[in-house]
């Protein structure tokens, strides 16, 4: 299982320095280029998310962090959900500085009720079994190693918190699949490169969803974790997945 291999990065320090830098260069456009690359359908996605987590949301003084937030769409989109009435504590984190100060500025512009905090997600500074909810966002895929990854999301969940990992996949279907290879490899690179003045950023993407685990391995890696009641659903003919699991 491994993780995130950027070329030319030998090790799991240089890959996360790699992802890291690449973050903060293109923080600026982030927002721009992954709305106009999705045709908007990324709003679909996160909220689809949200509405999975939503009874975790609706746990009396429920805390529920967004790791790998970037620019806090997803946060937005949960501190929106719990309704500002404080039935959740939302908070998210990043461990790229850049993406937090777009993060906090958005959501101060939206008066939105959550914090956000600098750090690695897999060293997450929190006590053991302290969130009742975690979710990610095209994040996972870029973690450095995978299984440390799910062990520290084990970890800082509850007994009964649930996880949510939303990732781009490969779509099963042949000829839809084809498509949106030549969409991803060939139009993604020149258009996100065009848009974020970072070619490489959008060239790693498609890289990095073909080495990641298909669904049905991650979900495996998940119940090796420790988790239950893992499930998957793909969204959009299978670019992307979300999965849940419980502690
Ligand atoms: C593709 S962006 C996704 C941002 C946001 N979740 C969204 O849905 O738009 C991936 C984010 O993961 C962050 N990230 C990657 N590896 C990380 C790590 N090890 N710890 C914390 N953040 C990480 C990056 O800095 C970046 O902001």
């Amino acid at each position: 299982m491994k993780g995130t291999t950027p070329q030319g990065a030998h090790g799991e320090q240089e890959a996360a320095s790699w992802v890291r830098a690449m973050f903060g260069r293109i923080a600026p456009r982030y927002d721009l280029a992954n709305h106009l690359l999705s045709f908007n359908i990324d709003r679909l996605w996160r909220a689809r998310t949200v509405s999975r987590v939503r009874p975790i949301l609706e746990r009396p003084g429920a805390r529920v962090l967004d790791i790998c937030c970037g620019t806090g769409d997803l946060v937005l989109a949960l501190a929106q959900r719990s309704g500002g009435s404080g039935a959740a504590a939302v908070f998210g984190s990043d461990f790229c500085h850049p993406m937090l100060v777009a993060a906090g500025e958005k959501i101060a512009r939206r008066g939105a009720n959550a914090r956000l905090f600098e750090s690695d997600a897999l060293r997450l500074p929190l006590a053991d079994a302290s969130l009742d909810g975690l979710t990610v966002a095209f994040g996972f895929r870029n973690l450095a190693n995978y299984e440390a990854g799910l062990r520290e999301i084990h970890r800082v969940l509850r007994p009964g918190g649930m996880a949510a990992i939303l990732e781009f996949s490969q779509p099963p279907n042949a000829a839809f699949a084809a498509l949106y290879n030549f969409y991803s490899r060939r139009l993604l690179p020149r258009i996100g490169g065009w848009l974020t003045g970072s070619p490489d950023a959008y060239t790693y993407l498609p890289e990095s969803v073909r080495k990641f685990p298909s669904p049905l391995e991650l979900a495996e890696d998940m119940r090796r974790a420790g988790f239950r009641q893992v499930r998957f659903e793909r969204l959009t003919g299978g670019i992307v997945a979300l999965h849940l699991g419980e502690r």
